[in-house]
């Protein structure tokens, strides 16, 4: 069974995309046969890394809308181990398509029952929204992953994400955990980014990992050249950042001995209250 991860903050440009590209990118290097869902009708990962989606016949749409078979969807990224069910602008009507469908929040999720056996890992790059598409990506997937920008306001919306999940736990897929907070776009120069990185710490304690990913223009060129950053520069410090986030993911994900706090404790949806999570795994 692949480990199934979705990238999602409702809010928008923290870096999901760029976190899913760079994520599934380094899985592969790394030879984990890895599935990237462009679940964002923005597409903005099937075109990060070099898709044309005016030559895409059929999309993720087809497989929710139409039940299109997951394997006529998917293409190969041009890396090794990578592949892409990719996005167009048609993924838009979908929400409202599926409105009335019977068991409208599992169609990801049943749509990859038939090619679990194929993939290490699933990738899922969600929307900018809670809407019907996220909700299933969470009901699809094992954890989430959460990408913070190191901004203003930073953690402002996370207790309404956190709601989300709790939702979702109660009422589609109890099995959800959450994976991770990646602090994204840090400048260590500016004292905001250390208030928002102590601020984020202080709020998920054990959940925010060690990497933090820097600001790197590198990281901003690279989708316009259609290639992840570990193809666009390898040098780079973007590309440095998110080989050792994606290291220290998969050492995560290999001490299974460690306390999963999303399930042993509800997940407060109150933003004020998260900081207890912090307090709640100190004592265990
Ligand atoms: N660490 C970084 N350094 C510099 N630029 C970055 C970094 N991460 C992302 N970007 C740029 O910031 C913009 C937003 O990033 P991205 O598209 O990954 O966010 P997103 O959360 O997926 O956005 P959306 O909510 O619209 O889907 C993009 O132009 C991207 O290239
Ligand atoms: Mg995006």
């Amino acid at each position: 069974m692949p480990k199934t991860i979705a990238i999602c903050n409702q809010k928008g440009g923290v870096g999901k995309t760029t976190t899913a590209i760079n994520l599934a990118t380094f899985l592969a290097f790394l030879q984990k046969r890895t599935l990237l869902i462009d679940i964002d009708p923005q597409g903005n990962a099937t075109s990060g890394i070099g898709i044309n989606k005016h030559n895409i016949k059929e999309s993720v749409y087809e497989m929710l809308v139409e039940d299109a078979d997951p394997r006529s969807i998917i293409i190969s990224s041009g890396i090794d181990h990578f592949s892409l069910a990719p996005s167009t602008l048609s993924l838009t009507g979908a929400e409202v398509e599926l409105v009335a469908v019977m068991g409208r929040e599992y169609k990801l999720k049943k749509a990859l029952i038939s090619i679990s056996s194929e993939y290490d890992y699933i990738i899922i790059d969600c929307p900018p929204s809670l809407g019907l598409l996220t909700i299933n990506a969470l009901a699809a997937a094992d954890s989430v992953l959460i990408p913070v920008q190191c901004e203003y306001y930073a953690l402002e919306g996370l207790s309404q994400l956190v709601n989300t999940i709790n939702l979702v736990r109660e009422n589609i897929n109890s099995a959800l955990t959450i994976e991770g907070v990646l602090l994204t776009m840090a400048d260590f120069r500016t004292k905001l980014t250390t208030e928002v990185i102590n601020e984020a710490r202080n709020f998920f304690k054990g959940r925010v990992y060690n990497t933090v990913i820097p600001r790197n223009i590198r990281l901003t060129e690279a989708p316009g050249f259609g290639k992840p950053i570990a193809l666009y520069d390898k040098h780079s410090i973007g590309a440095q950042k998110y080989r050792e986030f994606t290291e220290e993911l998969l050492d995560v994900k290999k001490d299974i001995n460690q306390p999963n706090i999303a399930h042993s404790v509800d997940i407060p949806s109150n933003v004020n209250e998260l900081q207890k999570i912090g307090d709640i795994e100190k004592s265990q």
